[in-house]
């Protein structure tokens, strides 16, 4: 059998209400629901190609050009997968058993808080089941290699349904890409190098110890009702209230951890201060705020905000301060498959 390869590309996505905290750390069974937007995939991306090779031929994994272990339980589960569904969806069994290479890249900081790892599983988890020609939902494959992959599968808004087991652990679109086409995104990479603790550490530290993490767990489930009725009405202000509430909630369960997890630093702390400070003087709601695990702000307003936002953000934060770029981002999402 010649080799035959594909490449496609994921977007990273930006949760609105946090996934934090594992139930079931192998299946990647989270404690609650989470709900996302995927960027477009002209910005922030990975790209992964896979292709099966002759016989003999040794499989390998690279990530951003460096060559890493295949043999990574999370990459060796989402392989492994595609190939147990492809084969039960009746794929020809001698593809199945060639060996792989996989290359992937972000055009974007890697592990620094910017969702590298959810692009990445998306876009590999799409090459391969288009590789071996895997049909239906693949979100709970992603699921398997980063949880939060699961979500950059589809594009828009995307729901993170937690489920109980491997089979219902899935995320759905909420709303397509086009349903908020004035929505606009800021992404202001305040530090761009890897996170001191990662996220898989991070949660078991909080589960075990935050006293707070239990009350968060309970009132998911309301801000997730709360916040899909806000995105299906457009509500911009009732929107970016329930996503900068749960933005600060997930750093105070990380500041509630023991030993406590920083994510954010002072210039992320400024920017909270900012983006309150510059809605109060222009007397509406216009700008709203969310961080992950890191530094970096996503920040995002409508459309004819959206300029007058950047440039102050810019004239503030770039100037003289850790922040190295800030980029516009739009909500179109393309499918690019070769
Ligand atoms: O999927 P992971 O293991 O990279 O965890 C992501 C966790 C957050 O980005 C902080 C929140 C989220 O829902 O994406």
């Amino acid at each position: 059998m010649s080799s035959s390869g594909v490449t496609l590309t994921a977007p990273v996505n930006i949760a609105l209400i946090k996934y934090w905290g594992k139930l079931d750390e192998t299946a990647i069974i989270p404690t609650n629901d989470s709900l996302s937007f995927t960027l477009s995939q002209d910005d922030m991306c990975a790209t992964t190609t896979a292709m099966t090779v002759a016989r003999g031929v040794k499989s390998k994994f690279w990530l951003n050009g460096k060559e890493m272990d295949l043999g990574h339980p999370r990459i060796r589960a989402v392989v492994e997968e595609v190939r147990k569904i492809a084969k039960v969806q009746g794929t020809d069994e001698t593809l199945l058993d060639l060996p792989v290479r996989i290359a992937s890249i972000n055009n974007f900081p890697t592990a620094a808080g910017l969702a590298s790892s959810a692009a990445g599983y998306a876009a590999a988890t799409a090459a391969l089941g288009a590789l071996y020609g895997v049909k239906g939902d693949l979100s709970r494959i992603a699921r398997i290699g980063s949880g939060s992959a699961c979500r950059s599968i589809s594009g828009g808004f995307v729901r993170w349904i937690a489920g109980s087991t491997s089979e219902d652990s899935i995320a759905v679109q909420v709303a397509p890409e086009n349903h908020w086409p004035s929505l606009r995104w800021l992404i202001c990479v305040v530090r761009a190098t890897p996170k001191a603790v990662g996220s898989t550490e991070g949660m078991r530290r909080t589960i075990q110890t935050s006293p707070l993490m239990p009350a968060r767990i309970a009132s998911v489930p309301d801000k997730i009702s709360a916040i899909t009725k806000a995105i299906q009405e457009r509500n911009f202000r009732a929107m970016a209230e329930l996503t900068m509430q749960d933005s600060n909630q997930f750093h105070a369960i990380c500041l509630d951890t023991f030993p406590p997890l920083f994510y954010m630093n002072d210039v992320s702390h400024r920017i909270i201060d900012f983006v309150h400070d510059y809605n109060r003087v222009k007397g509406s709601l216009i700008a709203g705020y969310t961080f992950d695990a890191g530094p970096n702000a996503c920040l995002f307003t409508e459309q004819e905000n959206f300029d007058e936002l950047a440039s102050v953000v810019e004239a503030l934060f770039s100037d003289g301060v850790e922040t190295d770029f800030v980029k516009g981002m739009k909500p179109e999402r393309k499918v690019d498959a070769s």
